[in-house]
């Protein structure tokens, strides 16, 4: 780690800070979140939440009225299954009749019910219901929010980690929640490229080479093949800037082995145990049922270290404890069956990638579940003890990985030069029905796969329709890839094909075809960006005419000429009064064709399992806007009413005390005490009256009222405290001055006898003694009331008043020492002016003596900024 923040330090050091805007990375996992902060300036790192924990669980709950998060969340599941959210992660995108379902239901204790769109929502114990893309959305905001206090500053852009199996409907659900938490895509990356990534951070290939990435999470495994291969960067090899490549050539995955079915299968035997023992059923019971799932997965983390565990439940139904002894061996004998699925993904990835075993360098081990010692014995048995490699943080690497393509996308940081070739897993074709040769004959569906298995991500292929009106094409899976969902992805209308034929047509086209644009984005997503018509054209350059002329002979034959006559009458007018042939025509009329290709309106519609529209999207983020407003309503009131008990009890505490020389006590008078006493047994009864259903603002009324008793006895003490301090200060501007003033008037009488033009005149010195002396005067006069005032009794003068006082001395002395001294006498003028000015800018602190030094001294104590901006300064000095 040490060594990674190292390298990434000084990339990342290289950065202007000026306007870069932080990147958060997501790894979304069924049973933790982990993230990490990209920010201009700083050393990356794995996010940290409040208790300090690299990991946050992925669980959001309520705790009756309050919304909790990650183990807060997790924790309360035994007390209130219903409303506490795990294993989301399962549910992405998953019509409510299909496997995910089932395998979900079984786990969790949730109460599951179909939204309107075919998915699934959760049911609150109060039967409000969550999307699942809500309440993921409320998770990411959650992080966000972690990562803008660790930040310090706003976060907009977000990039979430995917397995690489997930269909167009999960990876639309990710980007659903991540709207509705109102942040923006930067991207989705597959996990295991991001692992991939993580792992060429802190390596250089001299020579390609092939590894696998083992990925055993929570609800699954993946292994992805994945080539490392040096490349010059710009294709130029620039010693020491040389850049990977990362190539991904196959990927294979079991979608339901991960650490969450061991979980189930642990769970399974703790139920069966329990319930051959007290012959009682407690599986229709959600809170035992919740609580045995929360000690399965802390049984097998203990097994996964130790050939035993105890499982211990207080009170886990019937109000009977319950306690057992698992051993190591019999939860292997329990999950025996998913033994040989453990590496199968392993093979498959090499499969689909054409590489043998023995191409390999290593077998990346990564994901929680590589903890359990059975998945290990499994991917051994099937690679080799010494394929296996551990040298990536299991649990981190992928959103590590994640976090720097992030920042290599964003081209605000200066990275490591990693790039990305990636793969869609599956098979995806295009189909529409061919134009029908005769009106009433059966349409023929036309099917063509435009992204085979394996296709490159962030690629565009063009297809060319030779059609006559609007038709439709449809995007989907060749395949059903899972029981229960679609194979549909879109529909796509391409409208408007006959006008824009005729367009292009009478614009001097033949042969015109539509073309569509089908891309497979780098996030993984298929779509159809664009739709064309076009046609063939006649080169009309003079060269391209030239050759037409010479070449074919007779240009009235080409199909252009037609068309000159429509496009402009008026210039073939002009044209036909020269005499030079069909040539000069021709080449006046490519002024007037139009030869770009005409765009086409596609009307997109997804028929199976669409993504949430824009208004179900803004309604999700209203829905999560109005309980964060809730939630902060009640933070800040429950911040009022813990103010105002804190400041009961303070106050209580002063008056306690009455014999105490506090500056309260020495401050305040009896009366002052009785009142405030009074007021104080009054708040603290309203306290306990109407503490607990009380608004805001009557907190902060009742504590006002209180501070209004308060204030004059800390005002006094308060200017008892600044009084020596601002009379110190007057005193100083007085001394100054005077000084000043002796001087000036000594200089100016020396000046007046040596016949030389005086500084100051006499009108100018004399208004500065009038002023000095009203300062005197006035600050004799109270100073000398003030020193009768009592300490309990409210002070005559107030220390701002004696500031402001010296203030106006100050800046009037400031003034006149600040005076340019009168013009020397002609002759020496221009060598004098030079010197000063050179020793002006050396001497800028402390050179001169006597009077100077001690007004400069205080003048630049209270009044640095105005004296530094004044150019003037320092000549004068
Ligand atoms: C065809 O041309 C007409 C007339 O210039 C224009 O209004 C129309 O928008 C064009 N249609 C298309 C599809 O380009
Ligand atoms: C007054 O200010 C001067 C200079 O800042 C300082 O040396 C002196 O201790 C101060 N006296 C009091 C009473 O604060
Ligand atoms: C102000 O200065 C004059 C002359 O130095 C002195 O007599 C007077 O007491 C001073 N006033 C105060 C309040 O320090
Ligand atoms: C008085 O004259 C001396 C010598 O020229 C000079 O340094 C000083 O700043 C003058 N004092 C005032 C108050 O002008």
């Amino acid at each position: 780690m040490t060594r990674l923040w190292l390298v990434l330090c000084l990339w990342l050091s290289l950065w202007s800070e000026s306007v870069l805007g932080s990147i958060l990375a997501i790894d979304y996992g069924a049973d933790f979140i982990k993230a990490s902060l990209m920010k201009p300036g700083q050393p990356f790192d794995v996010l940290l939440n409040r208790d300090s924990k690299r990991k946050i669980q992925s669980t959001v709950g309520w705790k009756q009225k309050d919304r909790l998060f990650g183990q807060d969340a997790a924790n309360i599941a035994g007390r209130f299954p219903l409303d506490s959210f795990s294993h989301l992660k399962i549910l992405q995108g998953a019509p409510y009749e299909s496997d995910a379902v089932s395998f979900y239901t079984a786990i969790s204790s949730a109460d599951t019910v179909k939204t309107e769109r075919g998915t699934v929502a959760l049911r609150r114990s109060d039967g409000t219901e969550w999307s699942v893309e809500e309440l993921i959305a409320m998770q990411f905001a959650y992080v966000r929010d972690l990562a803008e206090s660790t930040a310090g500053e706003k976060i907009y852009d977000v990039i979430v980690t995917v397995p690489p199996y997930y269909t167009q409907y999960e990876r639309d659900a990710v980007v659903d929640a991540i709207e509705i938490s109102g942040l923006r895509t930067l991207a989705l990356i597959n996990d295991g490229t991001a692992v991939a990534v993580n792992y060429a951070m802190t390596r250089t290939f001299s020579e390609p080479e092939y590894h696998v990435i083992y990925d055993a999470g929570a609800s699954s495994i993946r292994a992805t093949v994945v080539e490392f291969a040096p490349v010059a960067s710009d294709g130029k090899s620039k010693a020491g800037k040389d850049a990977t490549q990362i190539t991904v050539h196959g990927v294979g995955f079991d979608r339901y082995t991960g650490g969450t079915e061991l979980d189930a299968r642990l769970r399974n035997m703790m139920l069966a145990d329990f319930e051959k023992r007290y012959k009682r059923s407690i599986s229709q019971d959600k809170r035992a049922m919740a609580k045995l799932w929360k000690e399965a997965g802390r049984v097998k983390a203990v097994l996964s270290a130790n050939s035993e565990a105890q499982a211990t439940i207080e009170s886990l139904a019937y109000d009977l404890d319950y306690k057992a002894k698992f051993t190591r061996a019999e939860f292997e004998t329990e999950a025996r069956d998913l033994k040989h699925r453990f590496a199968v993904p392993i093979q498959e990835a090499l499969a689909r990638s054409g590489r043998k075993l023995d191409d390999i360098t290593s077998v990346i081990m990564t994901g929680g579940a590589t903890r359990t010692p059975m998945i290990q014995d499994a991917v051994k048995a099937a690679v080799g003890a010494n394929k296996l490699a551990y040298n990536v943080n299991a649990d981190e690497a992928a959103v590590l990985g994640a976090a720097l393509h992030g920042a290599s996308l964003s081209r605000q940081f200066r990275t490591k030069d990693i790039r990305i070739t990636d793969i869609g897993p599956y098979d995806i074709h295009i189909s529409y029905q061919a134009e029908s040769k005769q009106p009433g004959a059966r349409p023929r569906t036309i099917n063509s796969l435009v992204f085979p298995s394996g296709s490159k991500t962030g690629t565009k292929k063009t297809l060319t329709f030779k059609r006559q009106d609007d038709f439709k094409v449809k995007l989907g899976y060749k395949v059903p890839l899972l029981r229960g969902w679609p194979t549909d992805i879109l529909e796509a209308e391409i409208q408007g094909v006959a006008e824009a034929i005729k367009n292009i047509t009478e614009a001097g086209a033949t042969d015109p075809v539509v073309k569509a644009t089908v891309m497979l984005s780098e996030s993984g997503f298929a779509s159809i960006r664009d739709a064309i018509v076009t046609g063939e054209f006649k080169d009309e350059s003079i060269a391209g005419k030239l050759k037409d002329f010479f070449g074919k002979g007779s240009p009235s034959s080409a199909p252009v000429d037609e068309t000159t006559a429509d496009v402009g009458s008026a210039e073939d007018d002009t044209a036909s009064t020269s005499t030079s042939s069909s040539l000069a025509t021709e080449a006046t009329t490519t002024v007037f064709t139009k030869k770009e290709p005409i765009n086409l309106e596609i009307d997109v519609k997804f028929s199976s399992l669409p993504p949430l529209s824009v208004t179900e999207k803004r309604a999700g983020r209203e829905k999560l806007k109005a309980i964060d407003a809730e939630e902060g309503a009640k933070r800040r009131r429950e911040e009022a009413r813990n103010t105002l008990e804190g400041y009961i009890y303070k106050l209580r505490d002063l008056l306690a005390d009455e014999s105490s020389d506090s500056p309260f006590m020495k401050c305040s008078q009896s009366s002052e005490r009785k009142r405030l006493a009074e007021k104080v047994d009054e708040a603290y009864a309203w306290l306990q009256e109407h503490g607990d259903d009380a608004d805001t603002i009557q907190y902060i009324d009742q504590r006002s009222a209180l501070e209004s008793l308060e204030r004059p006895i800390v005002h006094r003490y308060k200017e008892i405290e600044e009084f020596p301090q601002a009379l110190n200060n007057s005193q100083m501007w007085n001394w100054s001055s005077r000084m000043f003033l002796t001087e000036a008037r000594l200089n100016t009488t020396k000046e007046l006898e040596a016949g030389l033009p005086t500084k100051y005149t006499k009108e100018e010195l004399d208004e500065f003694e009038k002023v000095l002396k009203d300062h005197e005067s006035w600050l004799n006069e109270w100073v000398e009331k003030q020193k009768k005032v009592k300490m309990n009794e409210d002070p005559v003068i107030l220390s701002s008043e004696m500031r402001a006082r010296a203030k106006v001395l100050e800046n009037h002395l400031q003034k006149l020492y600040k005076k340019r001294p009168p013009k020397a006498p002609k002759k020496s003028s221009s060598s004098s002016a030079s010197t000063s000015s050179s020793s002006s800018s050396e001497s800028t602190t402390g050179s001169a003596e006597g009077t100077a030094s001690a007004s400069a001294s205080a003048s630049s104590a209270s009044d640095t900024a105005s004296s530094s901006q004044d150019p003037h300064r320092h000549e004068e000095l």
